[in-house]
């Protein structure tokens, strides 16, 4: 049987990307987010990031019709036979649904809700800036950079995204309520589902997901 699929679930802001990253580098397995390929899509102009970038700059969802396409090509890749981490997938029950008739049987899957208090997400997406050149999350309130607009590793340029600014937060954690939350209750009952709390500083809730997820 193929590795572990881990599905990352949380509101916009409770720290998918983060800890994936974490898990990632420590566990080596690829991390999967459609947040960030649709972002890649946009910024290279392709016709699918041309089709996405409405829906993400207002703060909706983009169709399951294109989700679905990048996730399958992605998933069934040869780094993801060891496992990996899906972020931001799936968003809503029919993304679940057509995930669970992708993999079958052949793979274990979890489902850990990272949980977090609406009036800290605002704070943490609108202060929150990504590295262009390698990645790494910054937020300008808690955990900002040495030099302001520069990253500490590389130093690559930081930016906001696009839906950071405040009214688009706003609508993100709308969209999440209506059509995500319904997950929670979805894995609950094919029980797999995992919880840990994502208030308390990085490196605690990556110790904490380790341990509920007994990852090695
Ligand atoms: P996506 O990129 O998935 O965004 P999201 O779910 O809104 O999640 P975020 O990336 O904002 O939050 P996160 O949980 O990853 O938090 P992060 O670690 O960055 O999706 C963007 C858009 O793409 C969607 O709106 C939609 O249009 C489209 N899309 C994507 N997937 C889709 C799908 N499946 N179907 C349809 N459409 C889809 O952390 C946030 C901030 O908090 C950072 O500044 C970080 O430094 C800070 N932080 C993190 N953890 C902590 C902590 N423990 N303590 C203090 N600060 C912390
Ligand atoms: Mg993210």
């Amino acid at each position: 049987m193929a590795g572990k699929l881990i599905i990352l679930l949380g509101p916009p802001g409770a720290g998918k990307g983060t800890q994936a990253k974490k898990i990632s580098e420590k566990f080596k397995i690829p991390h999967v987010s459609t947040g960030d390929m649709l972002r890649e899509a946009v910024r290279n102009g392709t016709e699918l990031g041309l089709k996405a970038k409405a829906a993400m700059d207002s703060g909706k969802l983009v169709s399951d019709e294109i989700v679905l396409g990048i996730v399958k090509e992605r998933i069934f890749r040869s780094d993801c036979e060891k496992g990996c981490m899906l972020d931001g997938f799936p968003r809503n029950i029919s993304q679940a649904e057509s995930l669970k008739n992708m993999v079958g049987n052949d793979r274990e899957m979890v489902a850990l809700l990272i949980d977090v208090d609406k009036d800290i997400l605002i704070k943490r997406l609108t202060g929150r800036r990504n590295c262009l050149k390698c990645g790494a999350i910054y937020n300008v309130y808690f955990s900002p950079p040495r030099v302001e607009g520069k990253c500490d590793r590389c130093g690559g340029d930081l930016v906001q995204r696009d839906d950071d600014r405040e009214d688009v937060v706003k609508k993100r954690l709308e969209v999440y309520e209506k059509n995500t939350l319904p997950l929670i209750e979805y894995y609950e009952s094919e029980g797999i589902l995992k919880k840990v709390d994502g208030s308390m500083d990085p490196d605690v809730v990556f110790e904490k997901i380790v341990q509920k997820l007994d990852l090695k």
